[in-house]
């Protein structure tokens, strides 16, 4: 158990699925109540944090209008009645190599897991600074960090939010408010399972010293330990699960 997330009510974008999923899973077993913010349909996770003895709801979002991001907030103040933590998890690929790139596909991501997270966070803010606390979480990626074949626009994205999470942790901390990201390496979700098997053989797996994909759960425990009282001290880093990928 990880300190301090009992009855705290923890926002995830992107939970109806995937790492999400898991996380909303992770932090309903350390007691907290979940808000499960998802375009897609999240009743399946309410359904197993409840069946964990937890609460939850689903709020239908998309990230990336203000006015659905406006509603999610409105709807998760009036039923659990504060926000304590924002995991900003929701996030989209359309990859393709920079010469064939198109404009849609850079704005269509750009959209989503940049302009989602700054829709969000600015959002889920008046009700953290007004009880002067609140954690915001954010999924960056190894590639993030590193960039890689045929992501420019999600590489973009991934390394924004880095330094949008510093700059925030730079501005509020003084306010008791803790902004932190995690960078997952490639885990075995969806996302992932697009990749042609040749490819994550021969390109990827071989990158990864660890030699495997990494599992959901082990990205949910650092969302828990960041979102824990244990992390108390640590504002604006990045902490990497990958395995020890180098790209
Ligand atoms: P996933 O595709 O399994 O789940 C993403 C969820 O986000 C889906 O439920 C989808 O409906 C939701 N979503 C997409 N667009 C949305 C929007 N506009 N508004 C609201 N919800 C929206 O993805 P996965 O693999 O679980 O990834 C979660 C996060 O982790 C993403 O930000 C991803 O970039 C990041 N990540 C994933 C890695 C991986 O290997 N799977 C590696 C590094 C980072």
């Amino acid at each position: 158990m990880m300190r301090g997330l009992k009855d705290k009510v923890v926002l995830i974008t992107g939970s109806a699925n995937g790492i999400g999923k898991c996380t909303a899973l992770r932090f309903a077993e350390e007691g907290a109540k979940i808000v499960v913010a998802d375009f897609a349909d999240g009743s399946g996770t309410v359904k197993e944090v409840e069946e964990k003895g937890s609460s939850a709801v689903y709020v239908q979002v998309d990230v990336s209008c203000p006015e659905s991001v406006k509603n999610m907030i409105d709807k998760a103040i009036e039923t659990f009645g504060k926000i304590d933590v924002l995991i900003n998890n929701a996030g989209i690929t359309k990859d393709a190599m920079m010469k064939k790139m198109t404009k849609d596909a850079w704005d269509a991501v750009i959209s989503v897991n940049l302009t989602g997270v700054f829709n969000c966070t600015s959002a889920v803010l008046p009700f953290m600074l007004e009880q002067k606390s609140g954690v915001v979480l954010t999924s960056s990626s190894v590639v993030g960090i590193y960039g890689n074949m045929g992501q420019t626009n999600y590489a973009a994205t991934k390394w924004g939010v880095i330094g949008m999470t510093k700059s925030w942790a730079k501005e509020m901390a003084k306010s008791g408010l803790r902004f932190n990201c995690v960078a997952p390496g490639f885990i075995g979700t969806d996302m992932v399972k697009k990749i042609p098997e040749q490819v994550l053989q021969d390109r990827i797996l071989v990158k990864v010293p660890a030699g495997r994909l990494g599992e959901p759960e082990e990205i949910a425990a650092a969302f828990a330990f960041l979102a824990s009282d244990d992390a108390k001290y640590i504002n604006g880093t990045v902490l990497s699960v990958d395995g020890a990928c180098t790209l």
